[in-house]
């Protein structure tokens, strides 16, 4: 059996104090979870938050990562960086990075390899926008962002990359997929996945659904056959509210 990984992406949001009390809230309101809880939060928090999660069940991911070991890549950071303070996942190629940052399926590719080598665990987003998906060529998208993404990895590296479908239509606009069709959308990955690696490791790989979840339809979604988790953007910034779908 999979286990269900819920992880907040903060985005752009929180200080460090805002951070320190929203951990103290959630602390209790998630602590007999066996889901895998985890917040992703802005660099600036990372120190603070992972003081503040020693002896919880709470765990911290980046948000972004370079895909360089170190040099002079000003305003960078790696992940030997963030591996060194105890950072245990990071996001890779979140569609507001390859969307505002330039960011493509090589660049993507090559930071979580320098992920996985630094012994981060990455959760990587792939998603159609509205223009595909009107044009019917979603799974094509998804399909071949997960091939590229996952070009050159080995097998007993797969099993530590969650995968996050978000259909870029569905972020922060209230819009979600329905949960049946993020379900298919999920097998198709998995579909891939099986093709590169067989259906033994594809079975094991971890799928989240990203898009506009909320604790009123988290459960729809985690109970379908193929979503393994969540990951949270709006309402992973109120402690109440995330610990719903962390509970769903
Ligand atoms: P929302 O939950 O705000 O739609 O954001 C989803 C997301 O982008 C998570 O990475």
């Amino acid at each position: 059996m999979r286990r269900k990984v819920i992880a907040g992406n903060w985005k752009m949001n929180m200080l460090p104090d805002e951070a320190i009390r929203f951990i103290e809230e959630l602390t209790p309101l998630v602590k007999d979870t066996e889901n895998e809880v985890v917040l992703c939060v802005p660099y600036t928090d990372l120190f603070y938050v992972l003081l503040n999660v020693q002896g919880t069940n709470i765990k911290v991911g980046a948000q972004n990562v370079h895909f360089e070991e170190s040099g002079a890549y000003t305003g960078e950071i790696s992940a030997k960086m963030l591996k060194s303070i105890n950072v245990e996942y990071v996001i890779i190629g979140h569609s507001e990075r390859r969307q505002y940052f330039a960011e493509t399926d090589e660049t993507i590719n090559k930071k979580i390899k320098v992920a996985i080598t630094n012994g981060l665990k990455p959760i990587v987003c792939v998603g159609e926008t509205l223009e595909e998906r009107e044009k019917g060529i979603t799974f094509d998208i998804i399909t071949k962002q997960t091939r590229l993404a996952l070009e050159g990895i080995d097998k007993d590296q797969v099993k530590n990359v969650i995968i996050a479908y978000e259909p870029v239509w569905a972020i922060g606009t209230g819009k979600t997929a329905t949960a049946d069709e993020a379900n298919e959308a999920i097998k198709k990955i998995r579909e891939e996945i099986s093709k590169i690696y067989g259906n033994d490791i594809a079975e094991c790989v971890i799928i989240q659904y990203g898009g506009s979840i909320k604790s009123s339809n988290a459960r729809e979604f985690l109970t379908k056959s193929d979503i393994d988790g969540g990951l949270v953007g709006g309402a992973s910034l109120k402690p109440e509210e995330f610990s719903k779908i962390v509970n769903y």
